[in-house]
C-alpha cells in the first residue's frame, strides 16, 4: 500500500483520528489555513504494545518491522527492528492532527544511524510512514498488534578469547568466480543459478579460471526446523541437489550469511548458530561462504569483530571440508591487519560497489594503501565486478578489470553469464589480463605516479616482470608518459606487451608516450 502522507490534508488527518480519552491538549495552526484545538492523550495512549508490520515476499517468507512501544503521558519510547537494523526511539513528537513523529538511534561502529516513522493510530492499526532517505518518496505501511516479546533481540552471546585460526590452504590466487547480488539481488534462484552455472562452461568463464559461482543473499527460509538447522526459501528447494549439480559442471557452489540474527536484506542470519550452520553447510557442499557483519552491528561492537568472524572461522574448519572464507565488513577496523588470524581468505575492503564510473573509481583507485596486506592465501576485496551490467561504458569496463587484476583482487564477475556480448566476454575472459591478477606471487599492484587525472600503477610480477598500467581518468583522451626510471625499470625495455591490443609493441628510449582513452586504460607487460 502505498500512500503519500506528505500530500494528505492535515483537517482530513485530523478527522480519521480516532482516540478516547485525554491528558494533554495541543492547539495547533498548520500551515495550510487548519486550525484546530485537539485534546490529544487519547489516540496515543493506545500506542503501548508491540507492533509489528508483516509483508509477505514471493520467496514465501516476510518481511518484518517491530515496534516495541510504551507511551507515558505525550512521550513514546521504545525500539524499532527493521531488517539488520535495532534503533532505540530517542525522540517523540504529536504534531498536527496526532500524527507521531517517531525517531529512532543506534550506534553502528564509528557512525549514528537515524531512522524516523511518522505513526497515526487509526482504529487498531497503526499506520505508518518513513523514507529511506529524506529526498525518497515516503512508505508507507501497516502495524498490527503482536504478542509481548514476538521480534525481541536476542540477547548477546559472549565472545571467545582471541586466537589464530591456522590458514586454511585454499585462494593460494585470489578467487575468480560469478556472485548473484550485483544484478539479481533478490531475485536469484535455484534456475538462475543452474542457468548460470551452464553458461560458465559454455561461455568459457570456467576454462578462463571463474569456478566459484556464489549466492549471495536472499536464500535463506522464514525459520529454522525443529533442531534449530537453518533451511531455504521456495527460491531454493534443494541446495544439496544444487550443489551436487554445480559441482557436476566442474565448479563450485558458495553461499552467504551472516553473524548476526539477520542478514542485509533481513533474512535469517547465523547467529547462535555458528557451528551447526557451518555443519550445514559442509553437508550441503558449500565452497566458499561470504560472511557478512549486518546484523552484527545491533549486538556487538566493531572492536569485537575480530573475535566474532575468529569464532566462524573456527566452525567453518572444524567441518573438515576445504571453505574459502570471505570476510563481508566493508573494511572496518582495520580487517586487513586481523582478516587471516581468523582463517580468513579475502575481506572486503570497502561499501558496496555501484555500476557506476565514480562508485567503481572511488573504491579502486581508494585501495593503494592496503597493498602490504596481500598476499597468497589472503587477499584485499574491493568488491564484485560490474562489467557487463550496462551502468560503464566498456573502456571504463576494461579501466575496472585492469586495476582490479594489479590490485590482486578477487575477481567475482557480477553480471549475467547466459548473455554477455561478444565485447563483454573479451573484458571479462581476457587471459593476459587474468594473468596479471593471478600472478602467483601475490603482491597487490601499487600507485607510482599521478598528475591530474592521470595515473600509473604498477604490479610486481613473479619472475621480475611488471604489469603497468596508464589509467586517464579524465573526461577526454590524454597523453600519458611513462619514464622507466620513474617505476623502477632501471634498464629502457625493448618491447612491451598491450595486454588489451593483445600485441607486442616496440619500445625505444627512457620513454613511452601513449594516448589512453577517456576513462580508459593501457595495461603492458613488461619482462616475462
Ligand atoms: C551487503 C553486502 C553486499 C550484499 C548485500 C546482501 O550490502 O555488502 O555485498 O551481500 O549485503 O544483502
Amino acid at each position: 500500500m502505498v500512500r503519500d502522507l506528505g500530500e494528505e490534508p492535515m483537517s482530513r488527518r485530523h478527522c480519521i483520528l480516532t482516540g478516547a480519552f485525554v491528558l494533554l491538549t495541543i492547539s495547533i495552526t498548520v500551515a495550510d489555513g487548519w486550525h484546530g484545538s485537539l485534546t490529544a492523550d487519547a489516540q496515543i495512549a493506545g500506542l503501548t504494545g508491540n507492533w509489528a508490520v508483516k509483508t509477505p515476499r514471493p520467496d514465501g517468507t516476510t518481511s518484518k518491522v517491530y515496534l516495541n512501544l510504551r507511551q507515558e503521558g505525550d512521550k513514546i519510547s521504545g525500539t524499532i527492528r527493521s531488517t539488520q537494523f535495532f534503533y532505540n526511539i530517542s525522540d517523540s513528537v504529536i504534531g498536527p492532527g496526532g500524527i507521531i513523529t517517531l525517531t529512532g538511534t543506534m550506534k553502528d561502529g564509528k557512525s549514528d544511524r537515524t531512522v524516523k516513522y511518522e505513526a497515526e493510530l487509526i482504529g487498531e492499526e497503526l499506520h505508518l510512514s518513513t523514507r529511506r532517505r529524506p529526498e525518497d518518496k515516503p512508505m508507507q505501511s501497516v502495524a498490527r498488534r503482536v504478542p509481548n516479546g514476538e521480534g525481541a533481540m536476542p540477547a548477546r552471546i559472549p565472545l571467545p578469547p582471541l586466537k589464530k585460526i591456522p590458514y586454511n590452504g585454499l585462494a593460494k590466487t585470489p578467487p575468480m568466480g560469478w556472485n548473484s547480488w550485483n544484478l539479481f539481488k533478490s531475485r536469484v534462484n535455484d534456475e538462475i543459478v543452474r542457468g548460470i552455472a551452464d553458461a560458465m562452461v559454455t561461455s568459457g568463464m570456467r576454462d578462463a579460471g571463474y569456478i566459484y559461482v556464489n549466492i549471495d543473499d536472499t536464500w535463506e527460509g522464514e525459520t529454522r526446523d525443529s533442531q534449530g538447522n537453518i533451511t531455504t526459501n521456495s527460491k531454493f528447494p534443494d541446495m544439496k541437489s544444487l550443489a551436487d549439480y554445480v559441482h557436476s559442471k566442474g565448479l563450485k557452489l558458495g553461499i552467504y550469511t551472516s553473524p548476526g540474527p539477520n542478514t542485509c536484506a533481513g533474512y535469517e542470519g547465523t547467529y547462535g548458530h555458528e557451528e551447526q550452520d557451518a555443519r550445514t553447510f559442509a553437508a550441503w557442499g558449500i565452497d566458499y561462504v561470504k560472511y557478512d557483519w549486518c546484523g552484527a552491528r545491533t549486538l556487538y561492537t566493531d572492536e569485537e569483530m575480530q573475535a566474532v568472524y575468529q569464532k566462524f572461522g573456527e566452525a567453518l574448519q572444524k567441518t573438515g571440508r576445504p571453505i574459502i572464507y570471505s570476510l563481508c565488513q566493508y573494511g572496518r577496523s582495520d580487517v586487513w591487519k586481523w582478516g587471516p588470524d581468523v582463517g580468513g581468505n579475502l575481506w572486503r575492503t570497502t561499501g558496496d560497489i555501484g555500476d557506476r564510473w565514480d562508485s567503481m573509481t572511488r573504491i579502486g583507485f581508494g585501495q593503494n594503501d592496503l597493498a602490504p596486506y596481500a598476499k597468497p592465501g589472503h587477499w584485499n576485496d574491493p568488491d564484485m565486478l560490474e562489467v557487463g551490467n550496462g551502468g560503464m561504458s566498456n573502456d571504463e569496463y576494461r579501466t575496472h578489470m585492469s586495476l582490479w587484476s594489479i590490485l590482486a583482487a578477487p575477481l567475482l564477475a557480477g553480471n549475467d553469464i547466459r548473455s554477455m556480448t561478444p565485447e563483454i566476454k573479451s573484458i571479462l575472459m581476457n587471459n593476459e589480463v587474468i594473468a596479471i591478477d593471478q600472478d602467483k606471487a601475490g603482491m597487490q599492484g601499487k600507485r607510482v605516479w599521478q598528475s591530474g587525472e592521470q595515473e600509473i600503477w604498477v604490479r610486481e610480477l613473479s619472475g621480475g616482470s611488471h604489469a603497468i598500467a596508464l589509467f586517464n581518468r579524465g573526461a577526454a583522451p590524454a597523453e600519458v608518459s611513462l619514464k622507466w626510471s620513474d617505476i623502477g625499470i632501471k634498464k629502457n625495455p625493448k618491447s612491451a606487451r598491450d595486454l588489451w591490443q593483445h600485441k607486442d609493441i616496440e619500445i625505444s628510449g627512457p620513454e613511452y608516450k601513449v594516448t589512453v582513452p577517456m576513462h580508459g586504460v593501457v595495461l603492458l607487460r613488461v619482462g616475462k
